[in-house]
């Protein structure tokens, strides 16, 4: 039986990944490492906490002792390291946390994976490593320009995850995707953000003039490409993930509140005080990389991967998700 080391399993797509495991797989057994910092949240896995090949460890994955405990008791083959700090706001205000989990937590993980007899390491990097583009989309070629501290400390992890590879053989893999949307993220991202804002008739921040493009992908199409480069990917590679679905920040906001509305008043709800009165220009975030655009053609002809969600669709059932969890 195969058996699945899943760090931050307890955030929005680690748990979103393993569920998807579960669904897509019966023969596995999954360990989820995760600190639950204020980013983790068990609630998130309740539907599988009673699942006997599941295993949830609250623990820091900088911490080597235990670690290398875990990895001699449950001899993992694949290790997906999601565990991250993962807002780009907070890395702003101090990126000290940055450096230590993401790159030395990685760093720990890799050792212990070194020692083992994994048959695959997954790094889940970000499309944020290549930095900003004007135009034009950034290959797994492209050089990587991060351009915050968040940013610069995934492209740390990202180089020492190649490094395994080539100073030791360690089957790596990594995989940049763009933004993910989806059930399960924290408030403190747009799109929830936006959600929550709005669904309690709250200002919604939207920094400098809203000018500043993203690529959008639905969190389970980015499930499924992992799945996918887990299973078929070849070793030592990068893949870009992406729906080159980009929309300025100022129109993803008008979308999601046209789309609140419609979905309110299907459920025969109060729209009032729903609309773009809502939104409100803020003092921009420092240093505010313009657009990230990335290409996915090697993933998509490679592995036979595609997106399944639209925009529209997406936004739909992560709208749904906030209400009926009374998330706002
Ligand atoms: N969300 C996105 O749009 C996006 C896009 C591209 C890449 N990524 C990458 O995907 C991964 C997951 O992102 P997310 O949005 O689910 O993040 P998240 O912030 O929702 O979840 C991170 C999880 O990691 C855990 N964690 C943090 N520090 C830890 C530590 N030291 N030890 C163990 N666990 C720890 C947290 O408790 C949390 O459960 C990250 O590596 C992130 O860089 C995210």
């Amino acid at each position: 039986m195969d058996r699945y080391l899943i760090t931050g399993g307890a955030g929005f797509i680690g748990s979103n990944f393993i569920k998807y495991l579960f669904e897509n797989n019966k023969d596995i057994k999954v360990i989820n490492v995760d600190k639950l910092t204020y980013a983790g949240n068990l609630k998130n896995l309740q539907c599988i906490k009673n699942n006997d090949n599941y295993t949830f460890i609250q623990e820091d994955i900088c911490n080597r002792n235990s670690l290398e405990e875990i990895f001699k008791f449950y001899k993992p083959n694949y290790i997906i390291n999601f565990a991250a700090e993962s807002h780009v706001d907070r890395s702003i205000e101090s990126s000290e946390k940055f450096i230590k989990t993401n790159v030395l937590g990685t760093q720990v993980l890799l050792e212990c994976s070194l020692k083992s007899k994994i048959k695959k390491f997954i790094q889940i990097s970000t499309d944020e490593v290549y930095g900003s583009l004007e135009s034009g989309f950034s290959t797994e070629e492209s050089l990587l320009r991060p351009k915050n501290p968040y940013a610069a400390s995934k492209a740390s992890a990202d180089l020492l995850v190649q490094s395994f590879y080539n100073t030791y053989g360690l089957p790596i893999i990594i995989t940049r995707s763009s933004n993910n949307y989806g059930p399960h993220q924290h408030n403190e991202k747009l799109i929830p953000k936006i959600i929550t804002n709005c669904l309690d008739r709250r200002k919604v921040p939207i920094y400098g003039r809203g000018t500043n493009v993203r690529d959008w992908i639905y969190v389970l199409d980015n499930c499924d490409a992992i799945k996918k480069v887990l299973n078929k990917g070849s070793i030592g590679e990068i893949y870009n993930i992406s729906s080159n679905i980009e929309k300025r920040n100022i129109d993803l906001v008008k979308i999601i509140i046209k789309k609140i509305k419609e979905v309110l008043q299907n459920k025969g709800i109060n729209t009032e005080g729903i609309n773009e009165d809502l939104i409100k220009y803020v003092t921009d975030r420092k240093g505010h990389d313009k657009r990230y655009g990335i290409n996915a053609t090697k993933l998509k002809e490679t592995l036979n991967w595609n997106i399944t969600t639209q925009l529209e669709s997406g936004l739909e059932k992560t709208i749904n998700w906030y209400i009926d969890n009374n998330l706002y």
